[in-house]
Formats: C-alpha cells, sequence, structure tokens
C-alpha cells in the first residue's frame, strides 16, 4: 500500500515537501499543489518554480494540473515534459469560488460531457500519462455513476476519489458507500482520500478495502507529519521532532520569502494543523494565534509538553 502527501495549495510548497521528507520521511509520493496553465499565456517560470527538477531532488514528486481545456493541457504537457515529466495529475476536486466560476476543479464534474471529451482528446493526442483525483459530485453524490462510467473507459494511471462533493467542501463525512461503488467497479488502481488523520483510521479503511493501490493523506499530516512513519508500524510524533521541523522551515523560509512576518504567516498555517496534537494546550494555542511576530510565535512553542496528547 503507497502512502501519498496530499497536495495542500500554500502549504505543502518544495521547501515543505523537502524538509517533510528529511525529517519524517516514509511518504512514497508528494503531489505538488495545482498549477492552473491558461491558453494564450505562457507558463511563467514562477508557475513552475515549485516543481523543477533542482528543487525537488530526493523525493518522489507529482505534479497536477487545474484545466478544463485539452489546449492547455498540452501547452502544460510541453512546457513539463522537459523537466523530466512524463505523468500529469488532473484536478477534479478543488471546490474554491475562484476555481469554479471558471469551470475548473469540481465545477468540470458538473459538465460530463465536456469531462468525457477533454479526456478523449488528451488518450488521442498525448503519450502523457494520466491520474485524476476527484470528488464523487459537484451539488450530489448522484453524479458519481456517470462520473465512473467516464473515468472507466480511459486508461487511467490512478484515480484518487475524495469521497466528498463539492458542496460539502471539506465538511461532512466522506461518503464511504460512495467510495466502495468505486472500488467494486473500477478497472483502474484507486487512492483512498478524505479524513484521515490516524494510524487507526487508516487501518480501517484498508480492511475495508483490500484492494487498494494507495491512500493519500492531507490535514492529517499536516498535523502529524509522522503519520506515514506511525503507519508504517515507526514510532509516534514527539514535540520535539515538531519543533525541529518547524525550525528548519523557519530557517528555509526566511530568506526565501525575505522577512520574518512572511515566514510567520507561513508557519501560523501549519500550526493551525500541528496544535490539533495538543487539544489541552488552549493558552499556548492562544498565543499562538495572536503572535504578531516570529519570534514570540516560536517561543510560545516550548510551553508544549514534550509528549503529544493525541
Ligand atoms: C488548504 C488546502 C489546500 C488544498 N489544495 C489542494 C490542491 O492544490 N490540489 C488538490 O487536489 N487538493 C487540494 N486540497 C485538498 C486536499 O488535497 C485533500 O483532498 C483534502 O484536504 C481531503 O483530504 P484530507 O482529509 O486528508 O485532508 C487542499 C485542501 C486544503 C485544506
Amino acid at each position: 500500500m503507497k502512502l501519498y502527501f496530499a497536495p495542500l495549495e500554500g502549504i505543502t510548497t518544495y521547501t515543505f515537501r523537502n524538509t517533510h521528507a528529511e525529517i519524517f520521511g516514509h511518504c512514497d509520493a508528494y503531489y505538488a499543489p495545482f498549477i492552473t496553465p491558461t491558453d494564450n499565456e505562457k507558463l511563467s517560470l514562477k508557475t513552475i518554480r515549485d516543481i523543477t527538477p533542482e528543487r525537488n531532488a530526493g523525493v518522489n514528486l507529482k505534479v497536477q494540473v487545474l484545466t478544463n481545456t485539452a489546449s492547455a493541457f498540452f501547452k502544460f504537457a510541453d512546457k513539463i515534459r522537459p523537466l523530466g515529466y512524463d505523468e500529469v495529475n488532473l484536478n477534479l476536486g478543488c471546490p474554491s469560488n475562484t476555481v469554479c466560476k471558471k469551470g475548473r476543479g469540481a465545477a468540470f464534474l458538473r459538465e460530463p460531457e465536456a469531462l468525457e471529451k477533454f479526456l478523449e482528446e488528451v488518450f488521442a493526442t498525448t503519450d502523457f500519462k494520466l491520474s485524476v483525483k476527484t470528488r464523487v459530485g459537484f451539488a450530489s453524490g448522484d453524479e458519481f455513476k456517470r462520473l465512473l462510467e467516464i473515468y472507466n473507459r480511459f486508461p487511467l494511471e490512478l484515480l484518487i476519489i475524495h469521497p466528498r462533493t463539492r458542496a460539502q467542501m471539506y465538511k461532512g463525512m466522506p461518503d464511504m458507500d460512495l467510495f466502495a461503488t468505486a472500488v467494486a467497479q473500477c478497472k483502474m488502481p484507486l487512492c483512498y482520500n478524505g479524513n484521515i488523520n490516524t494510524a487507526e483510521q487508516f487501518n480501517s479503511v484498508c480492511s475495508q478495502f483490500e484492494n487498494l493501490d494507495s491512500v493519500m493523506l492531507g490535514r492529517g499530516a499536516l498535523a502529524n507529519p509522522a503519520i506515514f512513519r506511525e503507519i508504517k508500524g515507526g514510532e509516534p510524533l514527539v514535540t520535539d521532532e515538531l519543533l525541529a521541523f518547524t525550525d528548519a522551515l523557519i530557517e528555509k523560509y526566511i530568506p526565501l520569502l525575505g522577512s520574518d512576518i512572511y515566514t510567520l504567516h507561513k508557519l501560523k498555517e501549519i500550526w493551525l494543523y500541528c496544535i490539533e496534537n495538543y487539544p489541552f494546550e488552549k493558552k499556548t494555542a492562544k498565543l499562538l494565534k495572536k503572535a504578531t511576530r516570529l519570534s514570540e510565535f516560536r517561543k510560545s512553542l516550548d510551553f508544549l509538553p514534550k509528549e503529544c496528547q493525541l
């Protein structure tokens, strides 16, 4: 069973991924957050900076594209081929308004005919391997049956299913019945994604669905970056590791982002998740939230107990 770190836009940058690989490891591949190519605009260097080989040496990186036009897909493929990539993951899950207004991400699920045509064109034209990361529908899970028929028509490398609709955003429970339908019907390898926050939850999904290719973890791995190790039978997370991880990120982000304040924002976003390991440390959680200086934020972390409380 392979374990993947989910793409988390704004958080799992190459800096984050490399630091995670160095300190925690045990993750079989990292999915980079989506890149949005457009038809008319050349992909800027800034856009692909996150996926260049020199910034990602030593990690198995999968690239994700957010588009609903085959022409933009081909331009994107041409741009990343020289970087050594021969596979792309298509984002059919992003629920954000700005993305959905343009018919991309989860909104592409609302247009099954257009999606089918897109996939036909992609498979007819390019030798790039394609995997898909999908939700089970836009407004309702009733849409999933038709979507599965479409996916089953194509030789997808992998189908990653986050069994929520766009309407659910990231809330509510993943629909395990719909996921079971996919397991029963899909011809391609399947990856489960959604709400795996502990090794126990991972084991429970794996025992329900024995033939999965892989499991992808997002917020659970942000909160507990050692979860991949734990799942593989290793030691649970301890505070010192989380602090070492934080210090390594601070050291790398300050020169990259050019200021303490931007670094503070990045770290605050990550610690929104990490603090879940300490449900009894309300005072420290408040200090972290309120910190206006990086030094103040870092000092507050020293109040945390040595052991995680979950
Ligand atoms: C802040 C944030 C950013 C995300 N960015 C992306 C992204 O760039 N591409 C993508 O496919 N999914 C993205 N997702 C969705 C996650 O990859 C994942 O599917 C979702 O969080 C459910 O898995 P989890 O319960 O393990 O977190 C994002 C989610 C969050 C919360």
